[in-house]
């Protein structure tokens, strides 16, 4: 005997269209609600840590001035984007970019992995008058960005990210300032700097060392995307840090 008549399901519509709406609303859930804890869908790797504070405000003025309209940040899996730009994006080297910056348009290349490619002075360059280093270029310049840097709420800056949940601790953000001023100038002592932020570089960006500007932000975070994971020390297990 038939405990249960699935004709009557097969034969009426509408219950056999809410019967299924649930279904696949169970699996629907069941899949997506863990993404949403963030913790448990992003692989941590070794090597990621929150911007420096002058990296933060570079990637500030890349957002303000939209090279993300012309640019993605994110290599895809494919033989001729790792042949171009180097290994694939992982999920973790964009876990502390609110928002992120993948992309959707590449009128110039993907910078996912610009950082340490080209020297600060080419950046500085190339940024002020695109075409002086590359004849071809359509991409506008930037020399405007050689005005001063207005950091004094650098601190506010980093206690937005961490509110959104990128760890900076009580620490970073107390130095915030003389951090960022740290890494604009290379003659400062760098000890607690190179404690907080591993494998940041000090550098005379925008080759001014006088005054710490827009392009000396813009260029110590364009230097330093995607070169936080070093891919030629570690075999895929040990990307894993526990
Ligand atoms: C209108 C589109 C456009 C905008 C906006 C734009 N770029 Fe570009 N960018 C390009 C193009 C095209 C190239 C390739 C030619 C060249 O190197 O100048 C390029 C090249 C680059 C390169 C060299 C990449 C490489 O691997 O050779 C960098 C770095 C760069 N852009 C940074 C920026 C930054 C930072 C901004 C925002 C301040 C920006 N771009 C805004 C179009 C754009």
């Amino acid at each position: 005997m038939r405990w249960f008549n699935h004709a009557i399901i097969e034969k009426n519509l509408i219950l056999m269209g809410v019967l299924t709406l649930i279904t696949v609303s169970i699996g629907g859930l069941a899949q997506i609600v863990p993404l949403f804890t963030v913790e448990s869908t992003i692989e941590r790797v070794q090597g990621i840590r929150p911007y420096t504070p002058l990296e933060l405000m570079g990637r500030n003025i890349y957002v303000r001035e939209g090279c993300y309209t012309c640019h993605s940040q994110m290599v895809r899996p494919f033989r001729d984007e790792l042949e171009r730009y180097g290994h694939y994006s992982l999920a973790a080297e964009s876990m502390y970019d609110h928002p992120f910056q993948w992309g959707s348009k590449r009128t110039g290349p993907d910078l996912a992995r610009v950082g340490g490619r080209y020297s600060d002075d080419w950046h500085a360059a190339h940024l002020r008058s695109p075409r002086a280093v590359v004849p071809e270029s359509i991409m506008p310049p930037y020399a405007f960005l050689d005005r001063p840097l207005a950091y004094g709420d650098i601190a506010d800056h980093l206690r937005a990210q961490r509110s959104v949940g990128v760890p900076y601790t009580d620490e970073m953000i107390a130095n915030a300032r003389a951090d960022l001023e740290t890494q604009a100038r290379p003659d400062r002592d760098a000890a607690g700097f190179g404690t907080r932020y591993a494998r940041a570089r000090q550098g005379v960006f925008d080759g001014n060392a006088g005054v710490v500007t827009e392009m000396d932000a813009l260029v110590a975070y364009l230097q330093m995307l995607g070169t936080l994971v070093r891919f030629s020390d570690v075999t895929p297990d040990q990307l894993r840090q526990q």
